[in-house]
């Protein structure tokens, strides 16, 4: 693994750029970050709070985590954002955590909480605000990057909505176009945050955060920084 230096770009965003060579070895670094993030929420809280993200990236580290021994029972799972889709739709982000990973473990089904997207994008948002209500930090949020520079459901051009902790998202340039979305402000509510990267098709994005292109990914900006962990894109 070689690591860039820190940057502060867009938004005052702290970023820490770090490249791996082969699939097989950022998911061990992206498996070996979320255990360590465990034993010290875990240590110092006696729970771990982490925020999945969706889309197909980062499914072979859900996998990976499957065959891990944890203190699964202190593990709380939530997820960034979901598609508008029914339950056992095989787009749902929650359907694809739960088929490659949370199926296999025992962490208690009360502590995985899925957006209800089924119930619609105006719905599910309130039902999801009321799951989060009161709750710490979270202790690790992990984040996709989309070819526009999206992350969660943050698109491009979007009016930012921060006036709950969850909150719908219409017109989606990816489809579907109604989802529920973790709102910015409550996603760098975080202990800590990583991004995975990986595939030439997000080199534009990549360029675009790297020079300081206000994308959503830049939204992202707690006060402890943000990693990005990348393959197979170049900085
Ligand atoms: C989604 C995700 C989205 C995703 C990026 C990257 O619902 O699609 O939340 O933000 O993380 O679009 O998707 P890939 O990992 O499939 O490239």
């Amino acid at each position: 693994m070689q690591t860039t230096q820190t940057l502060t770009l867009a938004n005052d965003q702290i970023s820490r750029w770090h490249s791996f060579a082969t699939q097989d070895e950022i998911n061990q670094a992206a498996v070996a970050r979320i255990l360590q993030a465990a034993h010290e929420a875990i240590a110092q809280y006696g729970s771990f709070l982490i925020v999945l993200a969706g889309g197909s990236t980062p499914k072979s580290v859900y996998q990976l985590l499957a065959k891990e021994q944890a203190d699964w029972a202190k593990w709380h799972i939530y997820h960034n954002d979901d598609r508008c889709l029914p339950v056992d739709h095989i787009e749902r982000n929650s359907k694809m955590a739960r088929d490659a990973w949370l199926n296999h473990v025992a962490i208690p089904q009360e502590q995985i909480h899925d957006i209800p997207a089924e119930l619609g994008n105006v719905e599910g948002a309130k039902a999801y605000a009321t799951t989060l209500e009161g709750l710490r930090a979270f202790d690790l949020v992990l984040l996709g990057l989309g070819e526009d520079g999206h992350t969660a459901s943050l698109f491009p051009g979007q009016a930012l909505d921060n006036s709950a902790d969850a909150v719908p998202v219409f017109n989606s340039p990816k489809p579907p176009t109604d989802r529920v979305t973790i709102s910015q402000s409550r996603l760098n509510n975080t202990h800590g945050v990583l991004f995975l990267v990986t595939g030439a098709g997000k080199q534009n994005a990549v360029n675009d955060w790297l020079n300081g292109v206000a994308i959503p990914a830049t939204l992202i900006a707690p006060k402890c920084g943000v990693d990005v962990y990348c393959l197979g894109v170049k900085f």
